[in-house]
């Protein structure tokens, strides 16, 4: 598509959560295959995409000033083009040019396919109007959720590596009150199983040994009469896959029939992220999770009961619109209940267009309120997680080396139960299995010792 001799170069910068990771990678694929030059870094790029989360204000506030701060090398190359791709373009849609003048693109999550004809377009309406390039503009919006939008066929690309990331499903059929993704990622849409198992297939090729599943209620996939237990059993069993994970998981799916795939599939990993949200029944029905505690802790045992390693995480919010004191003591006392090895904690963010930003204001918990609950609770998880990885001191367990560590002459790795370690190493080894001993805790992280003869990437 490019006229120029050079190739376009494009950089395309990631915020958010790994379904925007894998975005990313995925338009990053689409621009590779139709001519474009991935680079590294804004600086000698000619299409700078910033891939936006929309799930906190704050998430959006970073990337505006991110954005304004781009602004900076336009001044200097006003032929550079800022586009703004995801959640956070889908939500604001044209106001972003408001908010943002120097945005020449605002892409939502189902427009990626269009990418380089969004593009190329810019670029004539530029060439026709190159006498007047004082003048702003022009500005495109592509803003259309799709139904059918499944991204079949497309391709990501990724950066080499023993693991990667694979998504199944896109979209949302939940309404939780809080929460924006449904409207800016639209209703749930499954891939088609037998392009999953092949992109599987083909990364086994390429060195991977480990895949994670992505959707934004991963276990509600269903394609035809196959269900996710069925998909993850399938995938568990591909030659060369060693592991698998899976993230995130609506409660309520998490269902014997899961729990049976996970216990006795090898390659499934010893984890599970069971995002609570809340601990107590009023607020959860609030939020319109459809489970009450009581299931929670149920599905809970249930996992235990089977897999009595399992490394529990969960996501959870503080100060929903009309959360009293006591209700809030109720996520504390389910936290203590649980003991989950790690949890994601936030304070309630209104996001404009969900239900929860039509509770009375007089409902809304005052910010320092707010803040202080988020600390509370902040100290409570992380003093669990502390006495949780104490306890996991002397053990040993196997490890995927998946980068360089922070500390000269260390790699690291993590291990099934998705713990991080660090140890001493060579780099050569990413993508190699060890056995680790975890010998200290930051009480997050750990550091520890090589035992015995590694094994080669992929060896049995
Ligand atoms: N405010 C705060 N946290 C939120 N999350 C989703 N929406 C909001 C919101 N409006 C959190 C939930 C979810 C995680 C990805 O982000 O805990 O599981």
């Amino acid at each position: 598509m490019t006229k120029s001799t050079r190739s376009k170069r494009a950089y395309v910068e990631t915020y958010g959560c790994q379904m925007n990771i894998s975005d990313g990678e995925l338009m990053e694929g689409i621009l590779t295959n139709s001519g474009f030059e991935i680079v590294e870094g804004p600086e000698n790029a000619d299409v700078v995409l910033v891939n936006t989360c929309a799930i906190r204000e704050h998430a959006e506030n970073r990337v505006l000033g991110r954005v304004a701060q781009l602004n900076g090398l336009k001044r200097e190359r006003p032929e550079l083009v800022i586009g703004v791709t995801g959640c956070m373009a889908q939500r604001m849609g044209e106001t972003l040019f408001e908010r943002a003048p120097y945005v020449d693109l605002v892409m939502g999550p189902d427009g990626y396919r269009g990418l380089p004809d969004a593009l190329e377009n810019l670029e004539e309406y530029r060439t026709n109007r190159e006498s007047r390039s004082s003048v702003r503009g022009p500005q495109l919006a592509i803003l259309d959720l799709s139904l059918g939008e499944n991204y079949q066929g497309l391709e990501q690309r990724r950066t080499e590596g023993p693991t990667a990331w694979i998504p199944i499903q896109r979209g949302c059929n939940h309404r939780c009150t809080f929460c924006i993704v449904p409207y800016v990622r639209g209703p749930e849409k499954n891939r088609d199983p037998l392009e999953i198992l092949n992109e599987v297939r083909d990364l086994v090729t390429r060195g991977v040994t480990e895949v994670t599943l992505l959707g934004q209620t991963v276990n509600s996939y269903t394609f035809a009469d196959l269900s996710f237990p069925n998909l993850l059993s399938e995938i568990a069993q591909v030659e060369g896959i060693r592991r698998v994970r899976f993230t995130s998981p609506h409660p309520n799916d998490v269902t014997p029939e899961l729990v049976e795939v996970m216990a006795t599939e090898p390659a499934v990993c010893e984890h599970l992220h069971l995002p609570a949200q809340s601990g107590n029944n009023r607020t959860l029905k609030r939020m319109l999770r459809r489970y009450t505690v009581e299931i929670l802790l149920e599905k809970v045992e249930m996992v235990r009961a089977e897999i009595p390693e399992i490394a529990l995480s969960t996501d959870i919010i503080v100060a929903f619109p009309g959360e009293t004191d006591d209700e809030f003591r109720d996520t504390l006392e389910l936290m203590k209940t649980v003991r989950f090895d790690e949890a994601f904690t936030y304070k309630y963010s209104a996001r404009e267009g969900t239900p929860a930003t039509r509770l009375p204001a007089d409902q809304f918990v005052p910010p320092r309120e707010a803040q202080a609950r988020l600390e509370e609770l902040i100290g409570v998880s992380r003093g669990i997680r502390a006495e949780v990885n104490a306890g996991e001191v002397g053990r040993t367990d196997e490890v995927l080396i998946e980068r360089v560590a922070r500390n000269p002459g260390q790699i690291l790795g993590r291990t099934r139960r998705n713990k991080v370690v660090a140890f001493n190493g060579d780099s050569v080894r990413i993508g190699c299995y060890t056995q680790v001993m975890l010998e200290t805790t930051t009480g997050a992280t750990f550091a520890g010792r090589e035992i015995g003869q590694p094994e080669l990437v992929g060896g049995t």
